[in-house]
């Protein structure tokens, strides 16, 4: 379900190119096979924020097969690079044929394991993080995140609005999706409010928080 009227949706899908190349060829097969890759207008959204920001070192929180970090390093500079996270051995697997395929190998370096334990362990900084893991984890890495962010960085967080379950009463919400409402709930209210962070929640794709680190 969107969050916009589906013909406003299915206009501005039109309206919106594809990737070029062979980049273009796995955004289509990926849509086509109902791999769980980021919707058209979010890659908009993140080429637009990647162009403006211009970041050398990224970090991405949920790699499935590889389509989004392929084209964030697109706009790496000569010695940017990537580091991206994912736990699960398929998706690893195919990630890393696509990144062969896409000669992006020397930009891109997968760190394997759950997102909870290897951010811990990370002690550098980046210039942008892209969140696209569990959505009821978001809470919890959160301080990690920023942690790892540098100040002046920022952090794109996808799928925030729950198809807009978010904004319903919790008793109202199927028992199942209770938990991971109540923890993009807190999560929204600790990004909207913490003084440190600028941040701004765009009813794009299934909901994306642009977050700035103005402070440590
Ligand atoms: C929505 S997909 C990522 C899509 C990708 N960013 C793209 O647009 O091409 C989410 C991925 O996050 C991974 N994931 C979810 N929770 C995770 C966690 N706690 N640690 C590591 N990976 C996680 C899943 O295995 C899945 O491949």
């Amino acid at each position: 379900m969107s969050l916009v009227e589906d013909y406003l949706e299915s206009y501005i899908d039109k309206l919106q190119l594809d990737c070029e190349g062979e980049l273009g060829d796995l955004q289509r097969q990926s849509y086509e096979a109902g791999l769980p890759i980021i919707p058209k207008d979010v890659v908009k959204l993140l080429g637009f924020v990647l162009g403006v920001k211009k970041p050398k070192a990224i970090l991405e929180i949920g790699m499935a097969v590889g389509f989004s970090s392929s084209y964030m390093s697109t706009f790496l500079p000569e010695d940017g690079y990537i580091k991206t996270i994912d736990r699960y051995p398929l998706m690893i697997e195919k990630a890393k044929a696509n990144f062969k395929k896409l000669n992006v190998e020397d930009k891109i370096t997968i760190l394997e394991g759950d997102a909870n334990e290897i951010l811990p362990t990370l002690d550098e900084k980046f210039d942008f993080v892209f969140m696209d893991a569990a959505k009821g984890q978001y809470i919890n890495i959160l301080p990690d995140v920023l942690r790892v962010t540098k100040v002046g960085g920022i952090i794109m967080a996808d799928d925030i609005l729950q198809e807009g379950r978010v904004a319903m009463d919790y008793f109202d919400v199927p028992k199942r999706q209770r938990t991971i409402h109540k923890r993009l709930n807190e999560f929204l209210e600790e990004i909207t409010h913490n003084k440190k962070l600028r941040t701004s929640i765009l009813t794009i794709g299934d909901g994306v928080a642009l977050i700035e680190k103005l402070e440590d």
